[in-house]
């Protein structure tokens, strides 16, 4: 039997169970700012300051949260299972990572990795950005910034992620409102190439109707259940 080859997308929903809040909530407000205010390259340069703050506070905030049951559920199902598998986040923490993922991308960025606009390079930041450090790589003052993506700039790892979609035969979104694309759009990637698309969410997103199924409630019940089904239905079929 061939091994279904699947891939995965999360949103903040995934999180939220972890005490992360989501990016559209009920007053449209990200923790109080509009997202044009700390989230694209023209409020960096307008307020460094106040974008940074923003992105400090956050990254400070991972120190504190757990990954839950869905993020450990999907880290069992990347060490069980045994074909192809890419999990796709657009979350920017790193509870897929703590959770046990590997096969893993982080397509809008990650808090805890810093990019200096001086050289270039990449490292890995614990810390606060505000402050202007010094880049461990040349040294500038001033020039590191959230190695996250904003609105305007292009989203990470795309070349694999759509090479990933057109070879699957299992798409899965959970967590995602279906409000930004590229992500939004990977469902009538997978579509195309053939996949059965499932959307695990609080409720139905925007592009609900895209889906073969859609699943509603919780992550942290909805995603466990799920691999366990995936995993013995699996079993079954390679005993049979
Ligand atoms: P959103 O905040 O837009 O959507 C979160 C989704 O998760 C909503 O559909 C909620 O109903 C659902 N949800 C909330 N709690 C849940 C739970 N416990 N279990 C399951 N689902 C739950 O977040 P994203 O779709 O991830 O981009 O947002 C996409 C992108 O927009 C982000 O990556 C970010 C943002 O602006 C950039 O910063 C570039």
């Amino acid at each position: 039997m061939d091994v279904p080859r699947i891939v995965i997308l999360t949103g903040a929903g995934i999180s939220a169970e972890s005490g992360v809040p989501t990016f559209r909530g009920p007053d449209g407000l990200w923790e109080g700012h509009r997202i044009e205010d700390v989230a694209t390259p023209e409020a960096f340069a307008r307020d460094p300051v106040l974008v940074q703050r923003f992105y400090d506070a956050r990254r400070a905030r991972l120190a504190q949260v757990e990954p839950n049951p869905a993020h450990r559920a999907l880290g069992q199902l990347d060490a069980a299972w045994p074909g192809e598998l890419l999990i796709v986040t657009q979350n920017v923490d790193d509870l897929h990572e703590r959770g046990g993922a590997r096969r893993l991308v982080h397509m809008h960025g990650e808090l805890r990795s810093a990019w200096c606009l001086a050289c270039g390079a990449r490292h890995r930041w614990d810390g606060p950005l505000s402050g202007d450090p010094a880049c461990p790589a040349c040294g500038a003052r001033g020039r590191m910034r959230p190695d996250v993506v904003w609105f305007g700039e292009m989203p990470y790892h795309m070349d694999r992620i759509y090479a990933a979609l057109a070879r699957s035969d299992l798409f899965v979104a959970i967590g995602t409102s279906g409000h930004v694309y590229p992500a939004a759009g990977f469902v009538e990637e997978a579509r195309a190439a053939g996949a059965h698309c499932l959307e695990l969410n609080l409720e139905p997103s925007l592009v609900s109707g895209r889906f073969h199924e859609t699943r509603t409630g919780p992550a942290g019940t909805l995603v466990p259940a799920f691999v366990a089904e995936l995993l013995e239905r699996f079993r079954l079929a390679q005993a049979s």
